[in-house]
């Protein structure tokens, strides 16, 4: 990698006197720890940064920053709006810059003081991460999921990254690049709780190449260069089944979606998370009634990162509402349904805010997320190995759909129950990850890796039903 560091060096140093922004360089690099990305334009088709995987994870627990110690005494239950705009407003803080967007949310660069980091081992496979932002390859959006006119299907791609208490957690797992994951932490957490300590963000944002001709809402959009396949570029109905060698180039990507977690342990009923979404609106943002207070982290920045803001809130979810079970799922998206039944969710009642097929029953749900589930029942199915399907239609489980209107059935509910912090989906039979799916996704390419490169197994693929059903964001379509 010696190339890259003189190469970039060099790069480096040009753009900050050109913009007197930041721009990445082989200061970002100086151990050569984990791969950064699986897929990239070729060293010499391409010059500019690349994607740097932020892996200098702490060996504590740092302390909690400023803006999050403010987010703990916020109310999520009465206060959700405040709650979930002062998250996103700490993951945009010190991450953007008011030049280019891509220089936006290089982690190791961000000004505010925070520390935030990557989770390794997602380069690895055909979803593995890009070069240009280390995008993943998510789960498909199907043609209508995101608007009635979308007749087009596309695949989201994807960035996650967790703040200074969850890299501490990222580290445990992932202590070296020289060996594999080391489960102890998470082992010992499932007894005394926290696996992720009190205080851990995450934040993820979701790009699509889908645009305002397919989504109106997706209007004076914010982009990043990717480097995807090219049938998701044109119509992921043309993908072959098997993705490997499938070309690859640079397509612009437009901004869907930002997802955000937080270890709050007065959220008791989801295992101390909160979680909350936020549909990317550029339409509306233009519009004399837009609210200040979507934008006002934004009033300084000057520029096309102003469009960060654009992000609006479409809800909170604190629980995963185990006794609302008179089945409604909405597959394509004509109105936001809200359920005034659910007591663990909140979805923001803004008439701008685009229409939303949400999840099951209306439990929150992003606009590229699959209806017939929702954030905490698919998150909750984090565990090593994978027993249960991150959807309750899924194999090996395949639970039949229930039709709308009626009593969705017992095991059906299993995905909409609600945990102690540290209790695995299938408690006995898998290790928590406590909620974390890039942990979890982490720990299963790595698997895979060793099986493909060294022909060997692990005992922990035996247990359950593991290696039936990856983990995936959405996958396929819902069985219906
Ligand atoms: C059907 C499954 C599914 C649903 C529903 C879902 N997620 Fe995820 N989520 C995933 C998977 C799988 C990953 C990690 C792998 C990846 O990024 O492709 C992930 C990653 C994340 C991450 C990065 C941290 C992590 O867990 O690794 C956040 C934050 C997140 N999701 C929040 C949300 C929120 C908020 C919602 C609801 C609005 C939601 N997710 C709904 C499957 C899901």
């Amino acid at each position: 990698m010696a190339w890259r560091a003189t190469r970039y060096g060099v790069a480096a140093i040009f753009t900050v006197a050109a913009t007197g922004a930041f721009a990445q360089g082989y200061l970002l690099e100086h151990r050569i720890g984990f791969p950064d990305f699986g897929f990239m334009e070729a060293p010499g088709d391409y010059e500019g940064p690349v994607f740097v995987l932020s892996d200098d994870f702490p060996a504590r627990i740092p302390e909690l920053d400023a803006p999050v110690a403010d987010i703990l005494k916020i109310d999520f239950k009465t206060d959700p709006m405040r709650y979930v705009l002062a998250v996103r407003d700490y993951v945009f803080a010190g991450n953007i810059h008011g030049g280019a967007v891509s220089e936006d949310f290089i982690l190791q660069n961000n000004t505010a003081g925070h520390d935030w980091y990557h989770v390794p081992w997602q380069h690895w496979g055909t979803t593995g991460r890009e070069g240009y932002h280390g995008l993943t390859r998510e789960g498909p959006l199907a043609a209508q999921v995101l608007h009635p006119d979308q007749d087009r299907s596309s695949y989201a791609y994807a960035v996650g990254f967790y703040n200074g208490p969850g890299g501490f957690t990222v580290g445990q797992v992932w202590p070296s690049p020289d060996q594999g994951p080391d489960l102890t932490h998470m082992i010992d957490a499932m007894e005394e709780g926290f696996a992720f300590p009190e205080g851990t963000v995450v934040g993820k944002f979701l790009f699509t190449s889908l645009g305002p001709d397919q989504v109106p809402w997706l209007a004076d959009p914010l982009q990043w260069q990717a480097y995807i396949y090219d049938c998701d570029a044109t119509d992921s109905s043309q993908c072959p089944q098997d993705m490997t060698g499938a070309p690859r180039s640079t397509h612009m990507v437009n901004l869907l979606q930002m997802d955000v977690m937080v270890k709050d342990s007065r959220a008791e009923e989801a295992a101390g998370w909160v979680f909350g979404t936020f549909a990317y609106n550029g339409g509306a943002s233009q519009s004399e009634e837009w609210g200040d207070e979507y934008a006002a982290a934004c009033a300084d920045i000057e520029g096309p990162g102003k469009n960060w803001c654009n992000l609006m809130p479409v809800g909170v979810q604190w629980g995963n509402d185990p006794d609302n079970r008179t089945a409604f799922i909405d597959d394509k998206p004509t109105e936001t349904r809200i359920n005034t039944d659910l007591k663990e969710t909140w979805i923001n009642d803004d008439p701008a805010l685009p229409a939303m097929h949400l999840g099951f029953n209306s439990r929150l749900n992003g606009p590229a997320d699959n209806p017939t589930s929702s954030c905490m029942s698919c998150h909750a199915t984090g565990q090593v190995a994978s027993v249960s399907p991150i959807m309750p239609w899924l194999p090996p489980s395949n639970i039949p759909r229930p039709e709308n209107g009626t009593e969705a059935s017992e095991d059906w509910m299993r995905w909409f129950r609600n945990f102690a912090d540290g209790e695995a989906f299938d408690q006995g039979e898998a290790i928590s990850m406590d909620f974390s799916m890039q942990l979890t996704k982490s720990v299963e390419n790595y698997i895979e890796y060793i099986n493909a490169t060294q022909k060997g197994h692990f005992a922990l693929e035996y247990w359950g039903n593991a290696g039936a059903h990856p983990v995936s964001r959405g996958a396929l379509e819902s069985s219906d």
